[in-house]
Order: C-alpha cells, then structure tokens, then sequence
C-alpha cells in the first residue's frame, strides 16, 4: 500500500480526525478543575470536622462551598458548581441537561458502571452561543453520611434544617451517587 494511503487508513488518524483537539483540550481541563475543586472542598470539610465535628462542619459546607466555586469560576474562566438530583442547596438544583446526564449516571451506576470514571462532556448552543459542558459524577462515600445518609443525629439534622429548610439531600448510602461537579465554558469561534 502506498504510504500516504497506509497513513490515511490508520485508526490513530481517524480517531484524530473525529476527535477536535478543541473539545479534548477543553475535557481536560474540566476534569483538572472538577479535580482541584473536589479536593479543596475535602480539605475543608476534614478540617471542619477535625476542629468542631460535624456540626461546625455543616456551617464550613454553608460558608465556604459556595465561595470555594465562585473562586474557582473566577481564576479560571469557567463556571463551577455542584448538582444533584436531591439538591441540600437549592442553588444547586439541576438543570434540564444536568437533570438528563445525573439520570444517565444514576443507570450506568446501577449497571455496574465503575462511579469514579463517571464523565460527560458536550457542545450545547443556548440562543445561538456554544458552550462546552462537562459533568463528572461524585460518589458517596462513607464519610458522607454523617450528613448525607439515613440516621443523621439530631443535632446535626436540626443544623442543617435551620440552614436548608427544603433540603432533600439525606437519605444516602455508600455506593450511590451523591451528585456531580458541572462546568461550562462559552466556546470562542476562531473564525469568527
Ligand atoms: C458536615 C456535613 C457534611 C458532610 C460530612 C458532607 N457534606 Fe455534602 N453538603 C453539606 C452541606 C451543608 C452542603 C450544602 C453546601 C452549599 O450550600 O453549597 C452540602 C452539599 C453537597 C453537594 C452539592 C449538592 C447539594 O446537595 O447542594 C454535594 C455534591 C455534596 N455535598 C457531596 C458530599 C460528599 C460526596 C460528601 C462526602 C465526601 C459530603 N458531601 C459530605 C454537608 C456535608
């Protein structure tokens, strides 16, 4: 076969072909920062339980989570937050999209689906703007339900419905997913 026939046959070229570096450069860096958002909010929650236990927890969740994201937005472009199907923030409540993919993992879960390798990523247009989006699922881990599971102590039930009256994220076990990191970015068209 003629090289040049040989190198346009070649599976590493057509996945190059069908992949745009654009979107995998973007899928990167999404996962880089659900990453670093993910670990800073585990620093802050094991150090918030270490100091004061899981009440004085509670209220580190209630300050910082929140400014822990709009940080983050801010030093790197993107929008970061957090979502579930069974939102305690209701800043947190998923949209019809995020609604669609937190489905989708909840049954690639249910099939087996290893949770920790749970992405998706996609270029939607909203009113005429691409805008890249990235979602990657967050497990449920043991130490999530003190006050994510079923038998919250009271005290701790008490603070967080004096600080989320519709919270509805209780009811957990381990191996379910709690929710998942959402980012997006508005797509620069270069040829514009
Ligand atoms: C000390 C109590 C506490 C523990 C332990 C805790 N959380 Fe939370 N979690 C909260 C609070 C409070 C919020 C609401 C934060 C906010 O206002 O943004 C929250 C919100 C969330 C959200 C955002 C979606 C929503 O429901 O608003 C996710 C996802 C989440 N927690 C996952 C976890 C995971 C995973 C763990 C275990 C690694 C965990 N949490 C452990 C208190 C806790």
């Amino acid at each position: 076969m003629l090289p040049i026939i040989k190198l346009i046959m070649s599976p590493v070229l057509i996945i190059l072909l069908f992949t745009p570096p654009q979107e995998d450069k973007l899928s990167k860096e999404a996962k880089e920062l659900a990453q670093e958002f993910g670990k800073t909010l585990k620093s802050e929650l094991v150090k918030g339980m270490s100091e004061g236990g899981a009440l004085n927890a509670i209220s580190v969740c209630y300050e910082k989570a929140p400014k822990i994201a709009e940080h983050l937005s801010q030093e790197s472009g993107w929008k970061i937050s957090r979502t579930s199907l069974k939102a305690r923030n209701e800043n947190n409540t998923p949209d019809e999209w995020e609604k669609s993919i937190l489905f989708e993992f909840e049954k690639l879960n249910e099939s087996g689906e290893d949770q920790n390798i749970l992405v998706h990523s996609e270029v939607v247009e909203k009113n005429g703007i691409k805008i890249f989006r990235f979602m990657k699922a967050i497990p449920t881990d043991a130490v999530c339900l003190t006050c994510h599971g079923s038998n919250l102590k009271d005290e701790v039930a008490s603070k967080i419905e004096e600080l989320y009256p519709g919270d509805t994220a209780t009811g957990f076990k381990q191996g379910d997913i709690r929710g998942a990191f959402s980012l997006s970015k508005i797509i620069v068209d270069k040829t514009e």
